[in-house]
This record gives C-alpha cells, sequence and structure tokens, in this order.
C-alpha cells in the first residue's frame, strides 16, 4: 500500500459523500491526519467513527463552503487542532439543471457560491499559513464540463471553468513561493452526484478507482490532473464538435418544464 501522504496534514471540504470521502478513507489508510468538512455533520461523524477505529488521526467541522466566514474558521479551526496543512483538496461541489425556459437562476448562483467561491473561501483559510512556510499544495476539484459548456448545464460547466482559470492564474501567481496548485478534472464517477442523472455517463468510474487515480498523481504536484484520461480526449473532440452535433448528441441535465 502507498504510503506517500504518511504524517501529513489533509484538509478535504466535500467529505461526506462520494470522491471526497473516499479521498479521506484512502488517506485515512495512508497515515495521513484529516481535517474533513460538509455540511451533513452525521456523515462526517460516521466517517470520523470509520478512520478513527481503524486507528486513523480525523477532525471534522462542520461547514457551509459558500458562507466565506464559516468556511474560513472552521477550516482554521482544524488546522489548529492538527497543525498547518500540507495538502487542502477544495471538493466540495453541487449540481443542478440550468435550462432556459425557465432559467435557473437561483441554481446558477448555488453553484457559483459553492463550486467557484467555495474553492476561493477554501483556498483564503489556508493560504497566508502555506505562504509563511513557504509550502504547501492547493487543490480544487473541477470536472471536465469547464472544458466545453454544454447543453442543459450552463451554469455547472460556468462554474467548473471559474474554478479551473482561478486555478490556472494562482498557480503561475504562486509557483515561485513554494505553494503548489492542482487543478482535478475528474469524467463521470458514481457518487451521490451522479446518481440522478439519465444520460449515458461513458467510462464511469467507481468514486474509490477515481480518488486512488488523483492520490496516485497529486505527489506529482502536477498544474492540472484529469482522469479517466480517454474522457479528456473525448471532451477535446467534443470542443471541436458544431453545435448541431452537440446538440444532437449531448444533452446533459434538461428542466422539465412539467416539473
Ligand atoms: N461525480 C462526478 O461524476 C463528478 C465529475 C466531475 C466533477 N465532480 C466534482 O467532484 C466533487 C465531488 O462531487 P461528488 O461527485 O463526490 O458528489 P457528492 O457525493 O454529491 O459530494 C459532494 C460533496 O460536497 C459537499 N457539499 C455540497 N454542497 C456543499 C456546501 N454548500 N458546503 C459544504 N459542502 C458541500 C457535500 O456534503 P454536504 O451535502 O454534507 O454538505 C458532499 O460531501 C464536486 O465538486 C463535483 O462537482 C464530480
Amino acid at each position: 500500500m502507498a504510503t506517500t501522504f504518511r504524517g501529513k496534514t489533509v484538509l478535504i471540504t466535500g467529505a461526506s459523500s462520494g470522491i471526497g470521502r473516499s479521498l479521506a478513507v484512502a488517506l485515512a489508510a495512508q497515515g495521513a491526519r484529516l481535517g474533513v468538512t460538509a455540511r451533513r455533520a452525521e456523515l462526517l461523524e460516521s466517517l470520523a467513527a470509520e478512520v478513527r477505529a481503524a486507528g486513523g488521526t480525523i477532525e471534522t467541522a462542520t461547514l457551509d463552503v459558500s458562507d466565506r466566514a464559516a468556511t474560513v474558521s472552521g477550516l482554521r479551526g482544524l488546522a489548529d487542532r492538527l497543525g498547518p496543512p500540507d495538502v487542502l483538496i477544495a471538493n466540495a461541489g453541487v449540481s443542478e439543471p440550468t435550462g432556459i425556459e425557465p432559467q435557473n437562476v437561483d441554481g446558477v448562483v448555488r453553484m457559483a457560491n459553492v463550486n467557484y467561491l467555495g474553492v476561493v473561501y477554501a483556498f483564503e483559510a489556508v493560504l497566508a499559513g502555506m505562504l509563511q512556510r513557504g509550502a504547501g499544495h492547493l487543490v480544487a476539484v473541477s470536472s471536465m464540463a469547464a472544458y466545453k459548456g454544454l447543453p442543459g448545464a450552463a451554469g455547472y460547466c460556468a462554474s467548473k471553468a471559474a474554478v479551473s482559470s482561478y486555478c490556472e492564474a494562482i498557480r503561475i501567481d504562486l509557483w515561485p513561493r513554494g505553494v503548489a496548485v492542482t487543478c482535478v478534472y475528474p469524467g463521470f464517477v458514481e457518487t451521490p452526484m451522479t446518481a440522478k442523472n439519465t444520460h449515458p455517463m461513458p467510462l464511469l468510474m467507481t468514486a474509490e478507482a477515481g480518488a486512488a487515480e488523483i492520490l496516485r498523481r497529486l505527489p506529482g504536484r502536477p498544474g492540472v490532473l484529469n482522469f479517466p484520461r480517454r474522457m479528456r480526449l473525448l471532451m477535446a473532440l467534443t470542443r471541436l464538435a458544431p453545435d448541431r452535433f452537440i446538440r444532437k448528441r449531448v444533452r446533459v441535465k434538461v428542466i422539465d418544464p412539467a416539473g
């Protein structure tokens, strides 16, 4: 078993289910010291009980990443209890349809607040300390949806494209200061988020396999981490495809006007 993260302090947002939970379980098995957050306290507590029963170190903080003050103080509180974070994984995210008639503007705002600003606030919580130490690794979970605006999912794609641009820029800002930035682009992963999807999900992988792939490549501190790699190729082709083709063949999320 890999031990790359043994003794490292890793903070994760959105660890109550899906990719975030699988990352936490895999990191705990490697001997990382974990700080986990999400809104659902009971799920965080059951994760913590599982990790502690296996001899791991874990602390929890219940918070909403769209609340700047709560995110900053919650993550800093975890760092106080665990020690300075070596890695922060801003993974929390939500997905809902956008639609055009009606336009789901409230949903677009929610996705911008959680998926994009939630990453910014999580970074804010730990960045000053990392700069002082001249060391650290900021990780954001974006999505392959950042690579192409997809019909029915305008708000989700835009929120993830914002995360990607933000990471791309600060990666360059931070490079001379010893702090690495990795933007993770998952393809389709089997989680509660995708369980509601009715459209085809090519190259779907389990959350455990997704987390394992992230953790295998993260120590190399790549700027960009796409998985599965064949999905990245598919997205590159999708970018080249004419709108007419996309309209016919790709429909990610649709609001049913009837309800
Ligand atoms: N599954 C995929 O195919 C896929 C593909 C590309 C990218 N992603 C991205 O991967 C990340 C994880 O998603 P997932 O698939 O693992 O979905 P998931 O199982 O629904 O997990 C989402 C996590 O985010 C947390 N979260 C949501 N809103 C939050 C908020 N306002 N404040 C704090 N935590 C919040 C949830 O916890 P609480 O509800 O307890 O707060 C949960 O722990 C997301 O950023 C998602 O966009 C997923």
